[in-house]
């Protein structure tokens, strides 16, 4: 799966540059990756539930909603109640992960949890059971058009096996300087979802940019 980040998007046109790829064939989106963030949990600031609701009322693409803010307990059920598709919370932020994953899917939508480049994944086995998403961050979170971290590989790696071998049932998700040079190795690790914010809307044309990816980690999965 796909999931352009429409961090990279033009935010005064944001229904136009989802409708960039919502287009049929390989250039559709399979989710829309929403980046909200608090300036405390990130130093950096962007948008929050009422232009997630907009955006819910202008597109039928699941919303993939990546919270980086504080006090996620509080705040994460909201956007699942607002319809989203996927909401993610960070652990670093989260008081009671397994309580926040009840809530959200208590409220209809699937559960993601995340966790930065230097939190280990060993330490949180267990909440994961509760958790229907894992999304590993490539780069720190905070902004988009960083490097790929490639050393994150290793977690995804360890969430694929325990996966594979029926130990947890989640999406392997990956965030954070995904592009054509650096999706392969990605893929080749055990991710099902990419993350692409500079390398989608960056691009000319986004749905083009969204098939060259799809391509490029269809060929690396199968080799
Ligand atoms: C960063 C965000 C990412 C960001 C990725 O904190 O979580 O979703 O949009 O942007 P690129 O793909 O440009 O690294
Ligand atoms: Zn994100």
């Amino acid at each position: 799966m796909i999931a352009p980040s429409i961090l990279s998007a033009d935010f005064a046109s944001l229904g136009t540059e989802i409708d960039a790829v919502a287009g049929a064939g390989d250039g559709r989106a399979d989710w829309v990756h929403v980046d909200v963030m608090d300036g405390h949990f990130v130093p950096n600031l962007t948008i929050g539930l009422p232009v997630v609701e907009s955006l819910l009322k202008r597109t039928d693409l699941p919303l993939d909603c990546h919270l980086m803010i504080e006090d996620p307990d509080r705040w994460a059920p909201g956007y699942a109640e607002a319809g989203a598709h996927n909401v993610t919370v960070h652990v670093e932020a989260a008081r009671d992960p397994v309580m926040i994953a009840k809530d959200i899917r208590a409220a209809g939508a699937k559960a993601g949890l995340s966790i930065k480049p230097n939190t280990p994944l060993e330490d949180h086995l267990d909440t994961l059971r509760h958790y229907d998403t894992l999304l590993v961050m490539s780069v720190e979170p905070g902004f988009g058009g960083q490097s790929f971290i490639p050393e994150v590989l290793d977690k995804v790696r360890t969430a694929r096996r325990l996966v594979d071998t029926g130990h947890l049932t989640l999406v392997v998700e990956i965030d954070g300087g995904i592009n054509t040079d650096t999706i392969e190795q990605a893929a080749e690790a055990g991710v099902d979802c990419f993350v692409a914010g500079s390398a989608v809307y960056g691009a000319d044309d986004p749905a083009r940019a969204v098939a060259a990816l799809r391509e490029r980690a269809r060929a690396a999965r199968t080799r």
